[in-house]
């Protein structure tokens, strides 16, 4: 019925993380929610690009630990092609591969999409790398997401240089004319002093309410997160209002 967007304020900053509080927390609000990961890509670096051979399909190996988080996260019974249009084993397929980046299909991805608002409450989208990421030639994650009119949530991941990340991202959100649902703090750096100036900084200056905060944990991935979304309200009245 509906679907939002998690972005974030760079890679590495909790995006996967967060996106398993929320499906938590929504779930134990008696929300049928599922997780999606359009473009899935490989953490490293490919050291000879120009001698890797191009993916012939859309699947490199289906096992990328962002989809398999997102299924993990789920109660609902989907598979891992349910919720991925195209896993890479490279980073950034979309530039450094060739073809590879002709081969990710907008109708593809709006396709699969479809098929999972049409079969579930809601539906929550983790995009790739950071706000303005090419998702091909033609498409950011951005436009794409301003196409589709999602609502969008920011995970800001608690560093040094957030500040100016955080409210870069939300001001090109701002001027897609997207509505901003909240943000997501996660303390991704617990030795970082200033954590609550930077939190109370960040609430000043964003004009869209704080959903919860995650603090430095072990193995997130493997825990009950739910308690760390505090603002639940929010994210089920997206659905029903900020879209009207
Ligand atoms: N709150 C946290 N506490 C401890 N480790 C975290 C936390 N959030 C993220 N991490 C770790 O940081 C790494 C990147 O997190 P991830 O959610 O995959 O980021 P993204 O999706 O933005 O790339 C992962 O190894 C994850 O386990
Ligand atoms: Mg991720």
């Amino acid at each position: 019925m509906s679907a939002f967007f998690v972005t974030g304020t760079d890679t590495s900053v909790g995006k996967t993380v967060s996106c398993r509080a929320i499906i938590q927390a929504m779930q134990n609000a008696g929300i049928k929610i599922v997780g999606y990961k359009p473009i899935a890509c490989g953490q490293d670096e490919p050291v000879y690009v120009d001698v890797l051979e191009e993916q012939q399909d859309d699947y490199g190996k289906a096992d990328n630990r962002d989809v398999l988080v997102l299924l993990n996260s789920s109660n609902e019974k989907v598979t891992y092609q349910d919720i991925n249009s195209y896993t890479f084993d490279h980073t950034m397929p979309m530039l450094s591969m060739g073809n590879n980046a002709a081969r990710i299909r907008i109708e593809k991805i709006n396709g699969d999409l479809k098929r999972l608002t049409s079969a579930y409450q809601s539906v929550l989208v983790e995009g790739s790398f950071g706000w303005l990421t090419p998702m091909n030639k033609d498409y950011t994650f951005a436009e794409w997401v301003a196409a589709q009119n999602m609502p969008v949530v920011l995970v800001v991941g608690i560093k040094e240089g957030c500040i100016n990340h955080a409210l870069l991202s939300v001001q090109s959100i701002e001027n897609m004319g997207l509505p901003l649902l909240g943000w997501v703090a996660n303390r991704i750096n617990p030795g970082l002093s200033h954590y609550s100036q930077i939190i109370e900084e960040l609430s000043m200056r964003i004009d869209a309410p704080l959903l919860g905060q995650i603090p430095y944990l072990h193995k997130p991935e493997e825990q009950d997160l739910a308690r760390y979304i505090t603002d639940i309200e929010r994210l089920t009245y997206m659905k029903t209002e900020l879209l009207k």
